[in-house]
């Protein structure tokens, strides 16, 4: 499987604090499946102002120390950018950190935020040859209810892509997140699910009752469209397929 949210290089944000840390997080990726991970740590000034180069520099220390360590596991470009104007201005001028072949990038808002000038913002990086990856959009609350719900379809339509968070599965559809990202996911709006993790801690819930309910919803299928062939789709460059049940 191909995760494209971890937060898995050390002392530059909320994920892990040291290489210890961080090499636990790739071993208990490793060992639940995952082959490929994108090292989206996040960018966020002034708390969390990562660089390309200073990320470049973690992510290449990193492969070498799991080569010592025997760990499968290969660490792509990334990063989970802030939506703030100064974050989208560096972006657009090419200073931030999009996956792979540096078309698509992560973005995450604030939850209760209903950002001015978000479609258009969005619009914009795309003219500008970018693809937007929304991150854990079952959180925002401009996506909630039916008129959310349709705020979404529309920049998928526009070839915005979604992302859910696993665990959030995981905890079942009864509350409001969980009712979000599965109607996310039946709608067919969703591209890619990803772990989110920050810790070894956080692995189980996600790739242990998360992936069952991914499983038990869309089957191997969903599985292989949102954890495998889509995620590398993105980190190609290339188009994206959301799952949709059939
Ligand atoms: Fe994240």
């Amino acid at each position: 499987m191909i995760d494209l949210h971890t937060h898995i290089l050390p002392g530059i944000d909320d994920g892990p604090q040291d290489w210890d840390q961080s090499l636990a997080l790739a071993r208990a990726l490793s060992d639940a499946g995952v082959t490929e991970v994108a090292a989206t740590s996040h960018i966020k000034p002034p708390i969390w102002p990562n660089t390309q180069e200073g990320l470049a520099g973690l992510r290449a220390e990193l492969a070498t120390k799991l080569e010592e360590e025997e760990i499968d596991l290969i660490i792509h470009p990334g990063g989970e950018h802030w939506w703030c104007g100064a974050v989208l201005d560096e972006l657009a001028q090419g200073l931030g950190q999009p996956y792979g072949q540096g078309k698509a990038f992560l973005v995450e808002i604030q939850p209760n935020d209903d950002p001015p000038l978000f479609e258009e913002r969005l619009y914009a990086l795309q003219r500008s040859g970018y693809k937007p990856v929304l991150a854990h959009v079952e959180r925002y609350r401009i996506f909630d209810g039916r008129k959310g719900r349709q705020r979404l379809r529309n920049l998928v339509e526009r070839g915005i892509a979604a992302q859910v968070n696993l665990a959030i599965l995981g905890r079942g559809f009864g509350w409001a997140r969980g009712g979000n990202a599965k109607k996310f996911l039946l709608d067919g709006l969703i591209a890619i699910v990803c772990g989110d993790c920050h810790s070894a801690q956080d692995v189980p819930a996600a790739y242990g009752k998360g992936l069952e309910q991914l499983r038990a919803l869309g089957g191997d299928y969903a599985v292989d469209r949102l954890l495998r062939r889509n995620p590398a789709s993105l980190l190609a460059g290339k188009e994206v397929d959301p799952w949709a049940p059939v």
